[in-house]
């Protein structure tokens, strides 16, 4: 079965070829960054507008890369919830028009359980259940994942998300956006140790970054957040790797807990703050430790992309998980998922 997936939840017009749910003839990813870095973070309003112009040509290149016309297309799969709404929108409307038109089943398909489904997608040895982290920059969650398309939720952020506090923080050093691969670049070398801050780490298997954030704020402006950044590049270093080892070590400490408290020796982390090396590195060596085995797909599919979606649309098709022309975008999470 051949899925064309659609992907407008955030600042990325995605669209993507897969046969079988796995097998990724195309994926096409055209980002905003360049629309949005001059305001630190992504406008919905410009963001909405993008979508509008990109659609049509992202899905006509990633149907060319793929070598396959409309005609032989079995499906459309499309995000339609969380995210934006407006910007869901865009591609939910795309793909009922184009399911509408050619007589094709339409499926839609949560972002986070696509976040998931990509480690999957990229490992398909992985069995179940196992313990699925989802980092990126809406959302931190863990859930005990039962089959593709079956996530039951242990936790989550109570404030801040993990990229969404990476974002913040790089605004407040300076380091531009997105704020993850920045801190990344500025904290490449720099001992970890110099500058600590506080993790916070709840009993629950929830998670809260602003707090961090906060302590970076206040490291770096002054108690008043008022103080002029008056940071030498090494500082702003130090700043960036102590605040990214306390993410990552809050991140691996719950998602291995999830793997303690659910008795689950396997984890898959997705999103895209597991493209960040040190998470990865940390994560591996803490999992190995423990006899747990652990997943990261490759960075192309940690962030934003369609194939996961076309992939996870391809799962729920066979469950009968079908949608009908009254499919809606929906810009809060599901709560089981
Ligand atoms: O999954 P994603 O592409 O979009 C959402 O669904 O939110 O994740 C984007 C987030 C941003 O916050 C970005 O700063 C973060 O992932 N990110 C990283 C890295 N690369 C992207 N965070 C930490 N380290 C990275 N290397
Ligand atoms: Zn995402």
């Amino acid at each position: 079965m051949i899925v064309l997936g659609i992907e407008t939840s955030c600042d990325e017009t995605a669209a993507a070829v897969v046969a079988d749910g796995r097998e990724v003839r195309s994926s096409v990813v055209r980002s905003q960054v360049d629309l949005h870095r001059a305001f630190g973070g992504v406008v919905p309003e410009i963001a909405c507008r993008a979508h509008i112009e990109t659609i049509l040509p992202v899905v006509e290149q990633a149907l060319a890369r793929a070598a396959v016309r409309l005609d032989g297309i079995d499906a459309v799969a499309v995000t339609c919830t969380p995210g934006l709404v407006g910007a869901l929108l865009v591609g939910v409307s795309f793909a009922k028009s184009l399911a509408l038109a050619k007589g094709k089943p339409l499926v839609g398909v949560d972002h986070l359980q696509g976040h998931i489904y990509a480690v999957r997608m990229a490992f398909p040895e992985i069995s179940y259940p196992c313990v699925s982290l989802v980092v990126s920059g809406g959302h931190t969650s863990l859930y005990h994942s039962r089959s593709e398309i079956e996530h039951d939720r242990l936790g989550a952020t109570t404030d801040d998300a993990a990229g969404e506090a990476f974002d913040k923080v790089a605004k407040i050093l300076g380091l531009g956006f997105p704020g993850g691969p920045a801190i990344e670049r500025a904290a490449a070398g720099r001992d970890p140790g110099r500058v600590a801050f506080k993790r916070t780490i709840p009993d629950s298997l929830d998670f809260s970054f602003s707090g961090i954030k906060t302590a970076v704020l206040y490291r770096v402006r002054g108690q008043d957040a008022r103080r002029p950044r008056l940071l030498t590049e090494e500082e702003r270093g130090d700043v960036a790797a102590g605040f990214q080892e306390a993410v990552v070590d809050v991140l691996v400490e719950q998602a291995l807990r999830a793997c303690g408290r659910t008795g689950t020796r396997r984890l898959a982390v997705g999103g895209g703050v597991a493209c960040n090396g040190r998470l990865r590195e940390k994560m591996r060596a803490r999992a190995a430790a423990e006899g747990i085995a652990c997943w990261f797909p490759p960075p192309i599919f940690c962030t934003d992309n369609a194939a996961m979606i076309a992939g996870l649309g391809y799962h729920l098709l066979r469950a009968g998980r079908a949608s009908g022309l009254d499919l809606d975008a929906v810009p809060t999470r599901f709560h089981r998922a």
